[in-house]
């Protein structure tokens, strides 16, 4: 186990964030004394607005035995693993079932906790079962147990995924491909700057960045954070922004949208109140 004071800025794709102390687990043993004290999880850090004091809690990242899978996708895969290691493999494999989270920079643990996905497919329609650690153990679920939806899911309370059984179905490398061209045909609007991806839900049977589009607030910039001219519902890091200045931005569109925030938002964070360009 290591244990270090990292700026999360670091480990997060928004780069943005102050410090925590990291503990970076190996074995079960290590969770068990990491979570001995107030803790949060980080996978890879793709759909976090870290405040910029940092947090409190220890920061938990997963790693050996929870960073564990085999490169035939049988049995179990660990929580660390990263989605585009697994997507790679299974096209590989000529394996179905994770083509819908192409372009997802997640750790297998962040997907599920989000339900992560595009409307090709999500986290839950992949999972068989799921390890979870909670209450000073593990526990397997049925998927069907954790209350997935669009975007959510309702793990027991402090619980961190440790490793899951993915659902996968015999196909062939190039039917698998094809649909991973289709779901990277989808995403070809998408920004390439730092983000955490979508900054709100969509809403029922519409696009938040659509609705963002046709509200005229693209382009608008707080400090160095922008909502994206590609895609309204990217707000990116010119380079340097701070979590205010992303709260603010959020705090801007909320103002003219009542649209629900997707990024999980850890610490305090009160909104810059830097001059506003376009
Ligand atoms: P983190 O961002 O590190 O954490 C997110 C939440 O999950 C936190 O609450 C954290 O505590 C919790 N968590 C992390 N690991 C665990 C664990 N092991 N056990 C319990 N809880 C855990 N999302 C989509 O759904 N679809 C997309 O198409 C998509 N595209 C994106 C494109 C880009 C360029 C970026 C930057 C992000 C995109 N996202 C997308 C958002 C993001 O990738 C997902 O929300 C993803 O599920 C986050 O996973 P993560 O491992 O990075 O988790
Ligand atoms: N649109 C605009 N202007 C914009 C953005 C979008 O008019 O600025 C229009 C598009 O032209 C399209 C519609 O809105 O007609 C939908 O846009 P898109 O296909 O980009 O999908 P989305 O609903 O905006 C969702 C997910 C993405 C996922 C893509 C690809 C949410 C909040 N977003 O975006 O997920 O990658 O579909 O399937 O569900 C994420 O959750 O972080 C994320 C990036």
């Amino acid at each position: 186990m290591k244990i270090a004071r990292l700026p999360l800025a670091k480990l997060t794709t928004i780069g943005v964030g102050g410090e925590a102390e990291v503990w970076t687990v190996e074995t079960l043993d290590d969770l068990k004394t990491a979570t001995q004290a107030p803790y949060r999880v980080l996978g890879n850090g793709s759909n976090l607005l870290v405040s910029d004091a940092g947090v409190p809690e220890r920061v938990i990242r997963l790693a050996g035995e929870f960073a564990e899978w085999r490169p035939d996708l049988a049995g179990w895969v660990g929580a660390g693993v990263l989605l585009p290691t697994l997507l790679q493999a299974s096209a590989r494999l000529g394996l179905s079932g994770l083509e819908g989270l192409h372009g997802v920079p997640a750790q297998v643990g962040g997907a599920v906790k989000m339900n992560a996905g595009t409307r090709f497919g999500e986290m839950a329609d992949a999972l068989e079962l799921v390890e979870l650690y909670h209450d000073g153990g593990l526990q397997v679920y049925h998927p069907s147990e954790l209350g997935f939806r669009y975007r959510h899911s309702e793990l027991p309370q402090g619980s961190i995924v440790t490793r899951v059984k993915l659902r996968l179905t015999p196909s062939t490398q190039e039917a698998v491909r094809a649909k991973i061209a289709l779901v990277d045909a989808a995403r070809k609007g998408q920004p390439k700057k730092k983000s955490a991806g979508c900054a709100f839900k969509n809403p029922p049977g519409d696009s938040a960045g659509r609705l963002i589009d046709v509200s005229g607030l693209k382009g608008t910039t707080i400090g160095r954070a922008m909502i994206s001219l590609e895609h309204g519902n990217f707000l990116v890091n010119l380079g340097g922004a701070t979590a205010a200045e992303m709260y603010a931005l959020i705090r801007k569109v909320q103002a003219v949208l009542p649209l629900e925030v997707e990024w999980d938002i850890w610490g305090e964070i009160a909104p810059a109140e830097t001059e506003v360009s376009r």
